[in-house]
């Protein structure tokens, strides 16, 4: 596996961020569609709008251990992925453990090897993420599971249709059944499935290979299995995660920004949460402009799927909060241990009390910069946009956990007038 290089952010606060900004492919939609893109077994799949992300990386190279011909064009953003002469089975422990999507590369492998090893399970620091439902999902499906300590085997002669469900609508959850159910003979029905854009957009690609699929969207997904899935070319979503997080650059440095494929739809209640702070939002095409003039409001926020509060976004609003005039109260639900970000922001000044599943953050709070931990990667950006409004040089470290997710930060940044560079660790003397 490609060591990614040790870097860290150093962020200089206090300009108004103003400009055109792009919001990138989306991180969440291009992974699962490189898993998908092996369900081809012949011709050439090309993505279109990929993130060059370190996740998107790490998925590159999983496919390309398994036997995948995987081009990434990242000046282009464009991905070819030839699966016509897959190799192994077996997921690679090196790559597996540091990508918890690793999962998403299953149903492939049942469909074209007959099993499928992972030799680890990895992803954020995000506390418990089982991965139970996908597995229940598999074994209704007719595989069996076999869960060792340290390698998962996942052994199916055939699938064939049948009716799942998930306990929570799981993102992830919903695009791995749907996957493994498109090359299933007979009919697939899973109850409770997820409704995210994202989960969407994976739809739309899996049909335009000839999949048979209703139902995204509402909550209920019917799947007919059909014989062989076709190499197409897709352009990804825009990233709605990243757009609003940039949204919250301009209402943490009290700029204005023209973000480029935004769209307002996909941030659900998180439009609604943004505006009750006082951030303001005109919708011109594709360019969704943001502004924040006034003194930011305190809010109440509980993350939910969507259309919820995206828990991707709890951390970036935690930040956001501690400029706010008075106390904001914040619940998160969807993952424990997402509140690692709380004492980071003390460290930089804020007063951030974390009582059980709630955190309040008491505003508005006057940040310094100093070194903090990126502990996951929604709260490495948050960190940034904290930096971004700090009195003097916040560092944000290890770089790796940003750039996971969201790409060319630095230089989107710094193109809007924000004052950030990366320190090469790896290359100092
Ligand atoms: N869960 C289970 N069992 C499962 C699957 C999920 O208990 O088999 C639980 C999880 O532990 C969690 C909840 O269900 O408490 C929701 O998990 P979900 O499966 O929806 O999350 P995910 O699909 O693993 C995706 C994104 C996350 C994003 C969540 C929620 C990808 C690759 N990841 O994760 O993205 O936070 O949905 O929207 O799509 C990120 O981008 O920073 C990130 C963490």
């Amino acid at each position: 596996m490609t060591e990614a290089p040790e870097t860290r952010y150093h962020v200089r606060g206090g300009t108004p961020l103003n400009g055109t900004v792009f919001v990138q492919g989306a991180k969440n939609a291009a992974l699962k569609m490189i898993a998908a893109s092996l369900l081809a077994a012949n011709g050439r799949t090309v993505l279109r709008n990929v993130p060059p992300i370190e996740d998107v990386r790490r998925a590159v190279e999983l496919a390309q251990a398994i036997g995948a011909l995987v081009e990434f064009h990242e000046a282009e953003r464009t991905l070819v992925v030839d699966a016509s002469r897959l190799t192994s089975p077996v997921l690679p422990a090196e790559i597996a453990r540091r990508f918890r999507a690793s999962v998403l590369f299953v149903p492939a492998l049942l469909h074209r090897f007959g099993e499928a090893i992972i030799e680890g399970v990895g992803g954020c620091n995000l506390g418990s993420r089982n991965l139970d439902f996908h597995y229940r999902g598999f074994t209704r499906l007719g595989a069996t599971v076999d869960e060792g300590e340290t390698v998962i085997r996942i052994k199916a002669a055939k699938l064939e249709g049948a009716h799942l469900y998930l306990d929570t609508p799981s993102h992830t959850g919903t695009e791995n059944l749907i996957m493994a159910a498109a090359l299933a003979p007979g009919t697939t029905v899973i109850d409770n499935t997820a409704m995210e854009p994202e989960v969407l957009d994976v739809i739309a690609f899996l049909t335009k290979m000839g999949a048979d699929i209703s139902g995204g969207g509402t909550g209920f997904v019917t799947v007919h299995g059909v014989e062989e899935l076709h190499a197409v070319e897709h352009t990804v979503m825009a990233d709605r995660i990243d757009a609003a997080v940039f949204a919250m650059a301009a209402a943490i440095t009290g700029g204005e920004l023209s973000l480029v494929g935004a769209d307002l739809d996909h941030f659900g209640v998180v439009r609604w949460k943004l505006e009750q702070m006082g951030v303001e939002f005109a919708t011109h095409g594709a360019i969704l402009q943001v502004r924040r003039e006034r003194q930011l409001r305190p809010i109440n926020v509980i993350t939910s799927p969507f259309p919820g509060f995206a828990t991707d976004l709890q951390s970036p609003i935690m930040a956001l909060s501690t400029l706010a005039d008075g106390t904001s109260y914040i619940r998160e639900t969807i993952f424990d241990g997402r509140y690692t970000l709380a004492s980071e922001l003390n460290k930089l000044g804020a007063k951030v009390e974390v009582a059980g599943n709630a955190a309040l953050v008491h505003g508005p709070g006057v940040l310094k910069g100093t070194e903090v931990i990126a502990h996951d990667l929604r709260s490495g950006i948050a960190l940034i946009l904290a930096g971004l409004a700090a009195d003097g040089e916040t560092v944000v470290a290890p770089g790796y956990m940003i750039d996971r997710g969201h790409a060319s930060v630095a230089a989107r940044l710094t193109t809007l007038g924000a004052d950030i560079d990366v320190e090469n660790l790896t290359d100092a003397p």
